[in-house]
């Protein structure tokens, strides 16, 4: 069961970019199944210590089961990873060694039709990664305005189509509501038609799970959480699947390195800032093609990783 929960990518890449060592402490934000967390924690052995983070308690419990050999040496906590400032204020922890976040959802998400992530099952407008919290994907289809509908189709999902799916979601509001994922998935394609559907689809469900979650939110604000917790020397590493993600960790990682604030004005000069990373991977690291003919999810995993100085 813990194997088939989500199969971890580019684990090899990240060790090498994290360097857990003994004694240290390592954040894992996102702990999914534990694959990473595992590798992490007999990286670390025999006494390096894991916090570990998930806001979904499937994840939770697979992850705890997994990690039970290693013991007192993992620390869990069900939550955002956008509290980590305060999880680490309260377990009296000043410092971090690493921060490691494999973003999004997990294979176990998609797999299970239950939670309404994928368009290719049938269940509820779900899309909670937290099942505790009140916005799901049916209140955001049901009752946002259209102009935040195009808000959120444009800007998470770069729909282009964005303003024929809006008519046709309201013109169906008018009537009754949109209650199960394959309901959506058909006026998606009513509204599109059938040839370009899937990936339509596939950006529809996406922009629509990244508001439910706040996911880009969230990662700004761990990101810089983070900078502020590491040690220096201690590392930062980022797994992302999507561009808007990506992009948010490489301004961060780029702002946090740069040594001058530009002025925007070639006779203003620019204010020196002193850098507190160091980056160490200008491009993304992407997985091998054997990789991603094992694994299909890691065809579109970028890991960046940044050192504080
Ligand atoms: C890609 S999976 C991680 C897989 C994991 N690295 C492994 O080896 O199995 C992402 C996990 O992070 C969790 N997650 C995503 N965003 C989160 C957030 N903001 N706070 C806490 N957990 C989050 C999801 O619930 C999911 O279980």
């Amino acid at each position: 069961m813990v194997n088939e929960y989500h199969t971890p990518v580019l684990v090899e890449e990240t060790l090498t970019f994290l360097q857990p060592k003994p004694q240290e402490i390592y954040v894992d934000g996102t702990l999914g199944g534990g694959g990473h967390a595992e590798q992490i924690l007999m990286h670390c052995g025999p006494d390096g210590r894991l916090i570990g983070f998930d806001q979904d308690d499937d994840a939770l419990a697979t992850a705890r089961e997994r990690l039970t050999p290693f013991g007192g040496r993992v620390i869990y906590r069900k939550g955002n990873f956008s509290t980590l400032g305060a999880a680490l204020e309260e377990l009296g922890i000043a410092k971090i060694n690493g921060l490691f976040l494999d973003l999004g959802v997990s294979s176990h998400h998609l797999d299970d039709a239950e939670r309404g992530f994928s368009f290719q099952g049938d269940a509820r407008l779900d899309m909670r990664m937290d099942r505790g919290q009140p916005l799901d994907a049916w209140r955001v289809v049901n009752t946002y305005s259209p102009e935040a509908l195009a808000g959120i189709f444009w800007t998470f999902g770069e729909e282009r189509y964005a303003k024929h799916i809006i008519r046709e979601l309201l013109r169906v509001r008018e009537v009754r509501t949109i209650d199960t994922t394959s309901d959506l998935a058909a006026i998606v394609e009513s509204a599109v038609g059938a040839q370009f559907v899937k990936k339509t689809l596939a950006r529809i469900f996406q922009a629509i799970r990244i508001e439910v979650n706040r996911e880009l939110e969230h990662l700004s604000s761990v990101l810089r959480q983070g900078i502020d917790s590491l040690e220096t020397g201690g590392r930062i590493v980022v797994i992302s699947y999507h561009s808007l993600e990506d992009r948010i960790v490489k301004d961060f990682f780029r702002d946090e390195a740069r040594t001058a604030i530009p002025s925007g004005h070639k006779l203003i000069p620019d204010t020196p800032v002193q850098p507190r990373a160091r980056l160490l991977t200008r491009k993304p690291v992407e997985a091998s093609p054997a990789e991603c003919g094992r694994n299909p999810r890691a065809r579109s995993a970028k890991l960046r990783a940044a050192e504080r100085i």
